[in-house]
C-alpha cells in the first residue's frame, strides 16, 4: 500500500508520518518512510540544488525537471522494490506536490506537467493520499519558527504564491475524491494523529483490519 502526504509548508506532515509509522509498526507492518525531493543518494544531492535559498535564477522548467528527476530514482530505488516486498510506504510529498507548485503555484502547463509525472514515475499512483489542512500563513508561521535549516527557496515564495498552490490542491482533491482524504491539521499532533489512525484503518485490506 501506497500513501502519500501533501499539504502547505508546515502542515506537520513529518510528524504524521512518524507517527502513523510507529503506531503501524506496533502492529506488526512492514513500514518504509521515505520524502520527496530526496530519499536517495541521488535525490539527496537533487535536493540540495533545489532548495538552496541562493539558486534565485531558477526556472521553473529546471526546477521542475529536478523534481522529477528526484522521483525518478525514488520510485525505482525505494518505492517500487518496498511496494513489492509487500511493505506499507509512507511518502512525505510526491507527484502532487509537482502539479500543485508547478503547475498551480508557477502556472506550468498542466497537462506537460501530468506527461511528465507518469515518465517519471511510470505511472505508478498512491493508494491513498492524505492532505494535512492548514492556512498557508499558520503553516509558514509554524516552520519560520522552527531551525531556520527547513527554511527554503520555496518557502521564501510570497503568501500570493502559497495561496495559489492551496488553491491547486482543492482542485486536485475535488478531480479525484476517493484517492483523497483532507484532515483538519491546526489541532495538537495527537488528535490529527487520531484521525490519520482511523482513516488508514478504514483502508487497510479488511482481512488486516479484523486482526486490529
Ligand atoms: P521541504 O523542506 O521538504 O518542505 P516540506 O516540509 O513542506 O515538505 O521542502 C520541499 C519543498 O519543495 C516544498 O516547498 C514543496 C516543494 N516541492 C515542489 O515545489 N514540487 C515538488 O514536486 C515537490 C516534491 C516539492
Amino acid at each position: 500500500m501506497f500513501i502519500t502526504f501533501e499539504g502547505p509548508e508546515g502542515s506537520g506532515k513529518t510528524t504524521q508520518i512518524r507517527l502513523l509509522a510507529a503506531w503501524l509498526e506496533n502492529r506488526g507492518f512492514g513500514v518504509v518512510t521515505t520524502r520527496e525531493p530526496g530519499g536517495t543518494r541521488i535525490g539527496n544531492g537533487i535536493r540540495a540544488l533545489l532548495l538552496d535559498i541562493d539558486h534565485t535564477e531558477m526556472t521553473p522548467r529546471t526546477e521542475t525537471l529536478l523534481f522529477n528527476a528526484a522521483r525518478a530514482q525514488i520510485v525505482h530505488e525505494v518505492i517500487r522494490p518496498s511496494l513489492k516486498a509487500g511493505q506499507i510506504v509512507l511518502c512525505d510529498r510526491f507527484a502532487d506536490s509537482t502539479l500543485a507548485y508547478q503547475g498551480y503555484g508557477y502556472g506550468q502547463n498542466r497537462e506537460e506537467l501530468a506527461r511528465l509525472i507518469g515518465y517519471a514515475t511510470g505511472g505508478l499512483v498512491p493508494d491513498l493520499t492524505i492532505y494535512l489542512d492548514v492556512q498557508p500563513e499558520v503553516g509558514l508561521a509554524r516552520k519560520q519558527a522552527g531551525s531556520s535549516q527547513e527554511w527554503n527557496r520555496l518557502d521564501a515564495q510570497t503568501v500570493a504564491f502559497h495561496r495559489a498552490v492551496q488553491a491547486g490542491y482543492t482542485a486536485l482533491i475535488q478531480a479525484e475524491p476517493d484517492r483523497w482524504a483532507v484532515i483538519r491539521s491546526e489541532s495538537p499532533a495527537e488528535d490529527v494523529h487520531r484521525a490519520v489512525v482511523e482513516l488508514v484503518a478504514s483502508r487497510l485490506p479488511a482481512q488486516v483490519e479484523e486482526a486490529l
